[in-house]
């Protein structure tokens, strides 16, 4: 499929386009990536299909994940929320394979954070109810693996906005906090909450950095990005879910209203700044993303 840029305002791009594909995001210029593959749970999208064999989903992710490898800067981080496990359709240990596969790329392991979505409620499957002979055990938990591509300690230091309380809180790797509705989400069928990447992007990348969000979806991500003072590129395959996250970023990130002056130059880089007469935010996303 040829892409497009569906969507260029400031500090923020969309992209519709396979991640396989796309040639629109350079290498070595992104800070933090934070997304949420398709599970390859049956999930009923518009443009992909999530039901394979499970070899060829690894197969997917280790091609997804080379490429974000590529796009991260030397201090890059990847948060990625994936499952811990499978349970349908056979067992799979899907935490441990993406780590597995993510370090054979090349990232460096650094932690994994435990999302409690606290949806015990919805379970149905029990194995062999009341007997020994087959029962399942699901934990209901999400994986946040946070990986990075060299060096875990930054080179520069900027500007970092979050609070004591915060950085308390969250450096307790147990989060704990709802889903996400798809009626909350304009319809789209497996949004992550906006709690998930702000959390990430508040914790472990800078104000003015760029992030990236492989499998944007409805784009709670680039509204984490946008609410809080950094860059940001989404890429979705489907046209109407990058229509839905444009929608969202209207609406619940107010881009519009948003004054060119809220944007943070980066001052340690001289051709940055140039080139930033006219429109600086625009100036800025063309020169570090484009
Ligand atoms: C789990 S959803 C992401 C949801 C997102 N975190 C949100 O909050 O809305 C996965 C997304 O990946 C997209 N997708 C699947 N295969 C893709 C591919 N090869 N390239 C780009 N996007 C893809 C799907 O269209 C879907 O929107």
């Amino acid at each position: 499929m040829k892409g497009e840029v569906f969507f260029n305002h400031e500090k923020l791009k969309i992209i519709c386009e396979d991640v396989l594909s796309t040639d629109k995001i350079p290498k070595n210029s992104v800070d933090l990536i934070v997304t949420s593959p398709p599970y390859n749970v049956d999930i009923k999208y518009n443009s992909h299909n999530d039901k394979i064999n499970y070899e060829k989903y690894l197969e997917f992710s280790h091609k997804w994940l080379s490429r974000c490898f590529e796009w991260l800067k030397d201090d890059g981080r990847l948060c990625l929320n994936i499952l811990l496990d499978k349970n349908k359709d056979g067992q799979q240990s899907v935490g441990a394979d993406f780590t597995t596969i993510a370090k054979k790329i090349g990232y460096k392991y650094h932690s994994t954070i435990i999302w409690n979505e606290g949806n015990i409620s919805r379970r149905t499957a029990w194995g062999s109810w009341l007997s020994a002979s087959a029962p399942y055990v699901i934990a209901p938990v999400e994986l946040i693996l946070i990986l990075y591509k060299q060096d875990w300690k930054k080179k520069e230091k900027k500007e970092s906005d979050i609070t004591r309380q915060e950085f308390m809180d969250w450096t307790n790797g147990l989060w704990t906090f709802q889903g996400q509705s798809k009626k909350g989400a304009g319809g789209h069928p497996a949004p992550f909450p906006i709690e998930l990447p702000r959390r990430c992007i508040k914790l472990f990348s800078f104000v003015g950095d760029v992030v990236l969000d492989p499998f944007m979806g409805s784009g709670s991500t680039l509204i984490a990005a946008a609410n809080n003072n950094r860059k940001s590129i989404g890429i979705d395959v489907d046209k109407e879910y990058c229509a839905i996250a444009k929608k969202r970023l209207i609406a619940e990130a107010n881009i519009f209203e948003k004054k060119l002056h809220e944007m943070k130059v980066e001052k340690e880089k001289p051709i940055t700044r140039k080139r930033t007469d006219s429109n600086p935010t625009q100036k800025l996303l063309d020169v570090t993303v484009n």
